[in-house]
Order: C-alpha cells, then structure tokens, then sequence
C-alpha cells in the first residue's frame, strides 16, 4: 500500500503567507475552537519540565553507568520524553546543522521550490502531512530526507545550497545515529534484555534514520493554530534540536502541556510508537505538540531514528506475561507510517489510547 502521488491541493507555503503581511490566517489552518492552544492558560503546567540526563556515563565504554542508565529507565517509562546532555555530539556541529538549514529556508522560493515534495515519499520541502482533502492545516513547512538505510541516501534530494550543508548534515547525521546506537542499548539493558536487543528489533545495521528540518514562520494569530498539531512520533525514537532560543514544543503530561526549555546544547529525545510497542508499553511515545507566536519564527531539527520499514514489529516475547498479555499486534512500520501521512496528526490515537482534553480533539 502505498500513499498516493499527488497532494489534494495546491500547496500554500506558509513561510510565503507569513512573508506577505497578512494580519489574519486563511481559514484552512483556524482549528475548531476545541483544539486550539489556549496560550497561557488552561492546560500548560510550566512549573515543570521534563528530566536532563548527564550521558557521559553512557559514553565511556564498557561501563553503562547504573545511576545514568536508571535516569535513563525513568524517563522513558514516566516521561517519555527527556533532554540530554553530553551526549558526544559535536556541540559546533549543532550550531553549524542549525545555520544551513535557517540559510535554506531563508533562499528565494525558486530554489526550494525545486525540491519540493509529494506524498509518495514525503522527501524533499513541503507544507502539509496528510492527504485528505479540505484538512485543517499546521503552520509550517518542512524538509524530509533520508540518510539510512544507504539505498535511500540520495545527496540529489539533498538541497545543493547552501553550498556546505550536504557535507555538514552528512556528518551531523553520522554522530546522531551513533547516539541512537547508544540509548538503544541503554534502552534494552534496562528492559532486562540483551544489549543489542531493540538495535537488532530495528534491523542492526538497516535500521531507518531520516531527517525532518520544522520551519515554523511567525503567525499573525498564534491562538487559532499550532505549528505542528497533537501527535505522538510513529517511529523509533526521535532526536530533536530545538531553536536556541525560540521555545515552541509543548509535551503532554497528565492534564496538561508542558512548554519545553531547552537546555544549551542539548538533544530533546522522545520514544516513539515503535518502542512502546516492542517494549509492550513500559516505554511510552507521548504526545506533543508545537505552538507558533507572532514575534519569532522557529526552526527546529527532529531526526528520526526507526526499524527498518518491511520488519514486523511487536511486544518483545521477553516482556509478555500471563499478568501483562501482548497488548499490540505485529505490523511493519511500512504499514504503520501509512497512518500519519494519510491522515496527518491525530494525537494517539492509532495506539488505540484517547486523548482526553478537551482542547487536544
Ligand atoms: C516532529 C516534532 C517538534 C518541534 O517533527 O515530530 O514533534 O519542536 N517536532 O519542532
Ligand atoms: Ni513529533
């Protein structure tokens, strides 16, 4: 199965509506008044904040450092959802992945434009997830791109300009998929199982790794839409590099939302759909939102690190018990992924749980 060729519609970038002046958004991204932010007050619990684990320990070989590793089991059990730090890659790297992708989208539309997307792959610039015609859309446009497995690595679908960012994503790339390789292991240490468990779950060396560049423009009406709906990530685990200084993503916790601040240098990471199901729940993919605001656009990075797509995926056997009965059934992430790129975001629900505030329907 597969998605179809072509968008519904045409494609509104909205870097270009935001560029216009305009002081009202189009009507195709007002959300219902039910699940719209409500910025500043009902839901958004900002006295807290996510756990900052300290991954040297995960660094130096041979010792995965128990009090780290258990930090580590917290928060992908309670939270879901965690920053880290000293996480070995290039601190410069970061800045530097950050600048070619803020110089990209900052080029005149005729060069992007020459990338752009379909849903068939979803690779290249776009504005829209989702295919159904007449859907409420997201205020913002992005870049897709694969790095793994190789024989989806083409540089020709990786813009040509600015002139360094094929060589500085390529190497940005590399380091963040070792991190990856790193908590995966972290991850299956602590679920009781071997150390190359999940990594070899994911397909060892075939696994997926692609990235997705968020630009955000600024919105003349940040309280009648979102930059990137409620959803929860339906891949693997998910590496984000947030904007320095533009705040934006919003993780649910209990009844309410959480704004994250990022922490310098810092990676956000977050369990996707794929490991709460191979680890039958004890890890959770939680949902999360962005919020745009009228003075600032944001970009952000969210690298994608995810089972190799024709691999069937289900609970570990390890981790189904007479007490604990399997509680998904196997599917590739192939047919997973469908879901999202035909329907676009919509919360949790393809995990069969129910969001259940108001504001988030
Ligand atoms: C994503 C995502 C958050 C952000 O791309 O899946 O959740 O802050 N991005 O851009
Ligand atoms: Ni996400």
């Amino acid at each position: 199965m597969n998605c179809p060729r072509d968008w519904p519609e045409p494609i509104i970038r909205v870097q270009s509506l935001s560029d216009s002046g305009i002081t009202a958004i189009p009507d195709r991204f007002v959300k219902p008044a039910s699940a719209r932010p409500s910025l500043g007050s009902i839901g958004s619990t900002d006295t807290n904040s996510i756990p900052i684990i300290d991954l040297g320990g995960l660094n130096r070989r041979d010792n995965l450092e128990t009090t780290t590793l258990s930090k580590v089991y917290e928060a992908c059990s309670e939270w879901g959802f965690f920053q880290v730090v000293n996480h070995g890659v290039n601190p410069e790297l970061m800045d530097r992945a950050r600048e070619v992708w803020r110089e990209f989208f900052h080029q005149p539309m005729e060069v992007k434009q020459a990338y752009g997307n379909s849903p068939k792959t979803y690779e290249g610039y776009g504005s829209r997830l989702g295919v159904e015609k007449g859907a409420v859309l997201d205020w913002s446009d992005y870049y897709f791109l694969h790095y793994l497995p190789c024989s989806l690595r083409d540089y020709n679908k990786w813009p040509a300009l600015p002139e360094p960012l094929r060589e500085v994503i390529d190497e940005y790339s590399k380091q963040v998929v070792r991190l990856g390789g790193v908590l995966l292991k972290a991850l299956s240490i602590n679920l009781c199982l071997k150390e190359n468990f999940l990594q070899n779950a994911f397909g060892g060396d075939d696994i997926g790794a692609c990235l997705r560049v968020n630009f955000y423009p600024k919105c003349p009406q940040p309280d009648l839409t979102f930059g990137l709906s409620p959803h929860s990530d339906p891949g693997g685990m998910t590496f984000l590099l947030p904007d320095q200084n533009v705040p934006g993503l919003q993780v649910r916790k209990n009844d309410g939302w959480i704004t994250v601040k990022p922490a310098p240098h810092a990676f956000i990471v977050n369990i996707g759909d794929q490991i709460q199901v191979l680890s039958n729940a004890i890890y959770k993919s939680i949902e999360h939102r962005v919020i745009v605001n009228s003075n600032h656009e944001r970009l952000s990075l969210a690298y994608f690190y995810n089972p190799k797509s024709d691999l069937l995926i289900q609970p570990a056997k390890e981790l189904v018990t007479p007490d604990r009965p399997a509680l998904y059934s196997a599917m590739t992430f192939d047919e997973y992924r469908l879901y999202i790129r035909t329907k676009g975001p919509r919360g949790k629900s393809q995990l069969g749980e129910s969001s259940n505030l108001q504001d988030d329907k």
